[in-house]
């Protein structure tokens, strides 16, 4: 089947509330948070094939644009569809998006970072293979775990 990524917009809050209760919860209000946040809040891209989200990243620049700076605020890849190479697909075109974003004004993509919560070791397997290293850890930034502080430096 074939997949294709692309940017989110105010048409996917369906799908996107669809893909939240079948894979995080079966919970409405936050379902409709989380689309809302994805369309308006943030940059998403999502991967899409047989008219279903499978997989979502989302990100924002931080601080001027002469910083360069982005977080990588979100990645998820539906769980019947892990292990196939989406999420580095996600982040590949992710990088790429950032890229052209910052070479608008004339400026650099420098750095990409991200929080995860400290026990998502299936997370550091997944950063580690996509060229990012851990740099930090915020104690009790979670509540029910720390957060580690991952970068990628371009
Ligand atoms: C982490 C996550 C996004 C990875 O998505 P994915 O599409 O399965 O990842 P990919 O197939 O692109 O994996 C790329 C590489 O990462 C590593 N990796 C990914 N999942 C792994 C796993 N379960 N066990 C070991 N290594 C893993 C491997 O090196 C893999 O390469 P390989 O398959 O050639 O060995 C997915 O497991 C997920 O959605 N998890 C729940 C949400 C989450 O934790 N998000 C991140 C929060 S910071």
């Amino acid at each position: 089947m074939e997949k294709v990524i692309r940017y989110a917009s105010e048409k996917d809050i369906e799908l996107l509330i669809t893909m939240y209760l079948t894979e995080v919860e079966n919970h409405h209000q936050r379902a409709e948070q989380f689309a809302k946040d994805l369309v308006y809040k943030l940059k998403t891209l999502l991967c899409i094939t047989d008219e279903k989200v499978i997989g979502t990243i989302s990100w924002d620049r931080r601080g001027g644009l002469n910083d360069g700076v982005v977080e990588l605020v979100g990645l998820g890849v539906n769980s019947s569809f892990r292990r196939q190479g989406i999420a580095k697909l996600l982040i590949i075109t992710l990088i790429d998006e950032a890229k052209k974003y910052f070479s608008v004004d004339g400026c650099k993509l420098r750095v990409i970072y991200l929080f995860m919560e400290r026990e998502n070791k299936i997370s550091k397997l997944f950063y580690k293979n996509v060229g990012f290293r851990e740099a930090s850890t915020i104690p009790a930034f979670y509540p029910d775990d720390d957060a580690t502080i991952w970068i990628k430096y371009f």
